[in-house]
This record gives structure tokens, sequence and C-alpha cells, in this order.
């Protein structure tokens, strides 16, 4: 990632704490009106479907959301962005098993683990970073929603083009006592449209894999590391 004199330089000292805090109280945002009737339009659909649940985070244009469903064919995959305009611009595949939904995925984790949705994998592909340090909590593994995403559960994988995200998401994760791997990526196909351009750029990027269903191997890395 291009970082100018403003970015965050290294991990910040505080974000233990900052995520502690975020496990330690209840969230109040109310949920969004429009994030609740996306919800209920895809419902039943979801729970009536007898397939592994993948969901797609932040899925954009929703390329990478096509591609999880033709790699993972047995599994309804379901992209998530707030963006109608990155959405328009889907482009249909061969692949019928996957729907693309417009909410704010601050809303729509919290109602999907209140409807008891266990996705089995969970993908955040290039999330926002927001690389000023004073941005931090807006960052996903720094935000009130981090617990909600941990709760949802599954095999979590992130992908980031900025390696000090993925070292502080490694860290958020281990405060919540969950383990992560970590790799660069090697030269390999392009999944998504982020992908793609920081790809084509030259940039290095960097992902986190985490079986957030597994808290024992988060405590026991913590543990021994301790
Ligand atoms: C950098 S783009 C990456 C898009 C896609 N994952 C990719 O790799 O091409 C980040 C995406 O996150 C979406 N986003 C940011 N905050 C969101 C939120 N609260 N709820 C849903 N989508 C969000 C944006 O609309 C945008 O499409």
């Amino acid at each position: 990632m291009k970082l100018d004199k403003s970015s965050q330089q290294g991990v910040r000292s505080d974000l233990a704490r900052i995520v502690e805090t975020h496990f330690r109280s209840e969230w109040q945002r109310p949920i969004g009106a429009h994030s609740a009737a996306a919800f209920d339009a895809v419902r039943d659909q979801v729970q009536a479907s007898s397939a592994p649940l993948i969901i797609d985070s932040c899925c954009g244009t929703g390329q990478s959301t096509r591609y999880l469903a033709g790699k993972f064919s047995d599994a309804l995959v379901l992209g998530v962005d707030k963006s109608a305009h990155r959405l328009a611009r889907h482009q249909d595949g061969e692949a019928q098993n996957y729907i693309m939904l417009r909410a704010d995925v601050n809303d729509f984790w919290r109602l999907a683990v209140d409807a008891g949705w266990r996705p089995v994998r969970h993908y955040l592909l290039y999330p926002n970073p927001y690389p000023k340090a004073a941005q931090v909590r807006k960052r996903w593994y720094a935000s009130p929603a981090f617990p909600t995403l941990i709760k949802l559960g599954g095999l979590l994988t992130v992908r980031t083009n900025w390696a000090l995200y993925a070292e502080e998401f490694a860290l958020a994760l281990a405060v919540a006592g969950r383990g992560a791997s970590r790799r660069v990526l090697a030269d390999e196909p392009p999944v998504s449209a982020f992908e793609t351009k920081y790809q084509e750029r030259g940039h290095s990027l960097f992902e986190l894999l985490s079986d957030l269903d597994d808290l024992r191997a988060g405590a026991e890395r913590k543990g021994s590391e301790g």
C-alpha cells in the first residue's frame, strides 16, 4: 500500500485495550431499517437451504462472490456490500449458488448472529484500511463490530495490501483468543476487483486465516507466546 506521512507507521500500543473494551461492552447502535429489510429479503432462502453458508463481506462488485460460488459449488455464498454503486457493477457468471445483498455489515453481522447463522467460511477481502492512526476504530478489528464478527464464526480469510493491517488484525484475534496464520500471496490469479488492481500496481498482498470456531487454538498460542 502507498503510505504517506500521515499513515500509521507501527502497531498501536493501545490496540489490545481498544479491542478488549469492545468485548466488555454491549454495542448499542440501532440496526438500520434498510439492512433489516435486506436481511429479511434473503432470510428464508438462506434458512431453507441445506448448503453450507459462506459469507463474502464487503464484496464490492462481487467478483470474489462469484469466484467463491464456483470454487465451493456445494455452498450457498452470500456477498454483502453497502454500496449500491459497486453492487450494480456485478457481472453474473455461470454459478447459480450465490446471492448479492446490499446491507451494512455492522447490521448484517448482528442480524445473522441473532438468527443463529453459522457460516463455514467468512471472507473479508481488502477492507478499507483507514491508514491514519486516528482512524483505527474504523478498521474492522478495532471497531465495535469486531466481537460480532468473531461470534459469527467460520474460517475467516482476510486479505489486505497493508502489512500493518494484517499484523494488527492478528493481534486483535489473539485478544479474542483466536489464532491466525499469515502468508504473503504468491503470484496467483486475482479473485476480486481490488486484488486485480493491487496486483497490477505490484503491491505485496497479505492473507490472514483464522478458525473463529477454534477458541482453544488462540488461547494456546497466547499462552505459549506469553
Ligand atoms: C476496498 S473495497 C473492496 C471490495 C472487494 N472486497 C474487493 O476486494 O474488490 C471495500 C468495500 O467495502 C465496502 N464496505 C465498507 N464499509 C462497509 C459496511 N459497513 N458494510 C458493507 N460494506 C462496506 C465498500 O462499499 C467497498 O465496496
